[in-house]
């Protein structure tokens, strides 16, 4: 019988060093390997551990797959140790994504902040790869200095995209050195122009980041049925079976990560 905790092999092929504590890893799988954006791998090292990651890169892109991965604790630690060559396991891919078909000729305004652009590039490297089938899409990126974002020569890339319009904020720097806006990432939401009865708004972030974005969305106008969330809670199985990852009556890893606001909105738990 298949043992579904069993992970499969994956090499690292290519590390990228984001900022001072996270770095993109490009990882081959033995086998094919394929994902729906938004959902979740398991990634584990032998003898170690294993932690849960949304994979960054597009889905479009079979051969590897980037897992984005801020240092955090043990395993993070470990995995930042990880060198071109090394073998790691993965299993998954795990829990809902982003339903994408209910953003078809909408606008789509995604709202990220630190590591939290991990899924969201993913997330938006689907959206730009069929760009003409939403009416308009907005990034609104906040990190905590300019030195802590990632993806930098990406964005640069990204602001020349038609109907892709990309505002990003940094919490704090020194005078004259970021000409973009300052202060936190829900300041941003005052400059962006959107038609609220044909809108979708996408968050991921910090916990703190994704409760006051959310309130921040609700007071310019969105109705809780247009929110989408992309949730964390400390996982095991990944699969919906240990129970670790329960906001009230749901299984993060099952029925998310990816949520609407409006079907979790009155759980007492939901930020903590
Ligand atoms: C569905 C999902 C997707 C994720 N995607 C990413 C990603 O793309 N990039 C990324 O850098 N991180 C991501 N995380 C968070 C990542 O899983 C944790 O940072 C990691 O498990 C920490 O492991 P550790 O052993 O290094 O730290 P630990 O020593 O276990 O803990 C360090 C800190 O991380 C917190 N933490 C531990 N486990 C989790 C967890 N499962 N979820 C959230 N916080 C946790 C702890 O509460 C503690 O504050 C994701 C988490 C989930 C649930
Ligand atoms: S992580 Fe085990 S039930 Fe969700």
């Amino acid at each position: 019988m298949k043992n579904i905790y069993q992970p499969i092999k994956a090499e690292v092929v290519n590390i990228t060093d984001e900022s001072s504590n996270i770095k993109t890893f490009t990882l081959k799988p033995s086998e094919k390997f394929s994902f729906v954006t938004g959902q979740f791998i398991e990634f584990s090292l032998n003898g170690i551990g294993e932690s849960p990651f949304t994979p960054s890169s597009s889905p479009y892109k079979t051969e590897t797959i980037d897992v984005t991965i801020m240092r955090a604790g043990y395993v993070t630690e470990k995995i930042h140790q990880l060198k071109k060559g090394d073998i790691v396991g993965i299993r998954g891919p795990y829990g809902k994504g982003y339903p994408i078909e209910e953003m078809v000729d909408k606008e789509v305004l995604i709202l990220g902040g630190g590591v939290g652009m991990a899924p969201l590039r993913s997330f938006l490297l689907t959206l730009v790869k069929q760009i003409d089938k939403f009416k308009k899409v907005t990034l609104c990126y906040g990190s905590k200095s300019p030195e802590d974002i990632i993806y930098k020569s990406e964005f640069e890339d990204w602001k020349k995209i038609k109907k892709l319009d990309i505002l990003r904020s940094v919490d704090k720097c020194p005078e004259g050195v970021w000409k973009e806006s300052v202060g936190v990432v829900t300041c941003l939401l005052d400059k962006v122009k959107v038609d609220l009865k044909n809108s979708v708004a996408i968050v991921c972030g910090p916990p703190i980041m994704m409760k006051f974005g959310t309130k921040k969305l609700l007071e310019v106008g969105f109705s809780p049925k247009n929110i989408y969330l992309s949730m964390e809670k400390n996982m095991s199985c990944g699969l919906g079976k240990c129970g670790h990852c329960q906001l009230g009556p749901y299984f993060v890893c099952k029925d998310g990560p990816v949520f609407l606001y409006d079907k979790i909105k009155d759980l007492e738990e939901l930020w903590d």
